[in-house]
């Protein structure tokens, strides 16, 4: 009898060094068990437990009202659905901004109460001492820097961010500090390509062009399920909420009608 062993973890070390190797990475968000097996099992390199939950699961208008217990929460679900995926887990808002030392707190309670395996974090330069605190804690950090949506409102909205020289600087601040990865969202194209030649750890691009070394979808927004706003930068591979939609107005009719259940669906 052969038995296939479970597929080896994906480890921080090794998505980071898929840059020097040239290989593409690919991350997606999840926040449950059965919406993380399926990411693992489709090969994703890494699941995002995102704060767009706030959005997408929770139903808020940005991802500000997240909680540090509700991620934790989400955070358990996505990893035992997940085998292979490195979980990368977002520090809500107003859980690593007051200080370095807050975020070291924020971020080890995500590692050892929801069993994170990295944490992300928005901010370039203003974040450097939050970075710098959770990695000499021995906490793997991702950055992100561009459109950082917790700043939504101080940057009047989702907007694109175009001001190169400071978003270097961002780039450049979260790799000194210890970063194995940065997210970059929502910056034309030519400039997530010069990003990704300006920094040696992994771009991961949302809404930054071709160039970067990764790329990562919100799962809504890639299988069409999140109706209330589509980005730009957001390809949809399948139209599920159509078609979730569809079958939940079959079964409404089968049960109105009488049709279901049938006989295969019933006991003797
Ligand atoms: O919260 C999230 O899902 C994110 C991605 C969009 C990068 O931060």
């Amino acid at each position: 009898m052969s038995v296939v062993p479970p597929p080896k973890q994906i480890t921080v070390p090794e998505f980071r060094a898929a840059k020097a190797k040239g290989a593409k990475l690919a991350v997606v968000t999840a926040y449950d068990y059965t919406s993380a097996r399926l990411c693992d099992e489709a090969g994703a390199d890494a699941i995002l437990v995102g704060d767009s939950l706030g959005m997408v699961v929770q139903g808020h208008p940005t991802s500000l009202p997240v909680t540090l217990n509700e991620i934790i929460y989400h955070t358990k679900c996505v990893l035992r659905g997940t085998r292979r995926a490195l979980v990368v887990v977002d520090m809500p808002f107003m859980t690593y901004q007051v200080s370095a030392k807050q975020a070291v707190r924020s971020a080890g309670r995500l590692m050892k109460e929801a069993g994170a395996h990295a944490v992300k974090l928005e901010g370039g330069v203003r974040m450097r001492a939050a970075v710098r605190a959770c990695v000499d804690a021995g906490i793997p950090v991702m950055g992100h820097v561009g459109l950082t949506p917790q700043a939504v409102h101080q940057l009047g909205g989702f907007k694109v961010q175009r001001d190169t020289d400071a978003l270097l600087a961002d780039a450049h601040a979260v790799e000194e500090a210890g970063a194995f990865a940065v997210v970059v969202e929502s910056v034309p194209a030519d400039l997530g390509a010069k990003l990704t030649a300006a920094v040696g750890i992994p771009t991961i691009g949302i809404g930054a062009g071709a160039a970067c070394d990764g790329q990562v979808l919100v799962y809504h927004d890639l299988l069409g399920l999140f109706a209330d706003f589509k980005p730009k930068f957001a390809k949809r591979y399948a139209d599920l909420g159509a078609a979730t939609k569809t079958a939940l107005e079959s079964y409404c009719r089968e049960v109105r009608e009488g049709s279901f259940p049938a006989a295969e669906h019933s006991f003797k």
